[in-house]
């Protein structure tokens, strides 16, 4: 089976083709993705109408792209082209959560391909997508088994949620952020220090030259017997460090040493992967579970992996560790298609809404 994914969530337009073999393994074809990102660099945050508006100039652009990628599109004269039904066997699209303007340019030309090519359209939830990230190979034998119970960690810019997964189609949600998501946070705070838009990627990226010591910033909910998260707390702390830093300074602004940034970067990344890392081991111990996915932008940090790593090593435990290769932790359609391959419930077109409400 041959599976056409995409998505528009947010700022990403992503297209991409997958096989699934007869067991389950889905193989990348092929990936095609365009960011606004640069746009939104201006302004240090998402401005949904710009988001949008790039959207509908990307989607076909992509969508042709990830086919001809795929070798899925028909050749007229000479030229790859839509206009024929290319070799797929169905369309999955993210529907929710996200950005409404976003959602409804994906949403919408999956249902007029759907129509067209009448190929099923499966819709798909974007979180749940981010943990089938995690089952996207590169070639059939090149990812170790997933075995259930998992518990998937999602971290991204608009989310941080820990999922019981029993087995494919049974989803528990335990806990999540009561308020900022953890790259929510990085962001804010990066916007805070004067780093480059997104935050996270450029916090990482700081703390390596910084002493996570230096700063002890606030570990919300340590304690607390639930598997919820709190991260407004953290972008307060640093805010107020920031500040008492410039009022120090007659209250004039002033440029931040190299040094202190690198500090608070690191300090924060250490706050915020500490408290991800411990409630997360909490809830596998609990639900003594074998694997531990995790998924989402904020995934692709590195010092994030290596301390659920070692932590794992250091509770001696057995639980195996998975994240999806690190571009695959940003929003893409690679996981919309794997994540279509395992809850293969086609709509029809004239059924399919977005849904920017949509949760677990
Ligand atoms: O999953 P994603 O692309 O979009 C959402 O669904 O939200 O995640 C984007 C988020 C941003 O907040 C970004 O700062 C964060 O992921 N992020 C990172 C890293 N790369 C992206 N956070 C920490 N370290 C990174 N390397
Ligand atoms: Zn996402």
């Amino acid at each position: 089976m041959r599976i056409l994914g995409i998505e528009t969530s947010c700022d990403e337009t992503s297209a991409a083709v997958v096989t699934v073999t007869k067991d389950k393994h889905v193989i990348l074809e092929s990936l095609s993705t365009a960011s606004s990102l640069s746009l939104h660099a201006k302004t240090a945050g998402i401005i949904p109408e710009i988001a949008a508006r790039q959207q509908v100039k990307y989607i076909i652009p992509v969508i042709s792209q990830s086919l001809k990628g795929a070798h899925a599109l028909s050749i007229i004269n000479g030229q790859s082209s839509l206009i024929n039904t290319p070799t797929i066997d169905a369309i999955a699209v993210t529907y929710g959560p996200g950005l409404i303007g976003s959602l409804l340019v994906g949403v919408e030309t999956a249902k007029t391909l759907s129509y067209v090519w009448n190929k099923p359209v499966i819709p798909v939830n974007h979180l749940i997508g981010h943990i089938y990230a995690n089952f996207v190979r590169e070639i059939s034998n090149s990812a170790a088994d997933i075995t259930f119970p998992a518990i998937a960690l999602i971290v991204s810019g608009g989310h941080t949620d820990l999922v019981l997964m029993k087995k494919h189609g049974s989803m528990t949600w335990l806990g999540g952020t009561r308020d900022d998501a953890a790259g929510e946070a990085f962001d804010k705070i990066g916007r805070l220090l004067g780093l480059p838009y997104p935050g996270g990627p450029a916090i990482e990226n700081a703390a390596k030259e910084g002493n996570p010591k230096a700063y002890h910033f606030p570990r919300p909910l340590w304690n607390s017997d639930d598997f919820d998260f709190s991260f407004s707390g953290l972008k307060t702390a640093v805010y107020r460090e920031v500040s008492k830093m410039q009022k120090n300074n007659n209250g004039t602004m002033q440029q931040f040493s190299n040094q202190t940034i690198t500090n608070i970067s690191a300090s924060v990344q250490k706050a915020v992967i500490d408290v991800l890392v411990k409630k997360t081991l909490l809830a596998a111990e609990k639900y003594k579970v074998k694997s531990l996915l995790l998924g989402g932008g904020v995934a692709a940090n590195s010092a994030l992996r290596d301390s659920f790593q070692s932590s794992i090593v250091n509770n001696k435990s057995s639980i195996k560790l998975f994240a999806p290769q690190k571009s695959l932790c940003t929003d893409n359609a690679a996981m919309i298609a794997a994540a279509a391959a395992f809850y293969d419930k086609p709509v029809h077109w004239s059924k399919l809404t977005a849904n920017p409400e949509l949760y677990f």
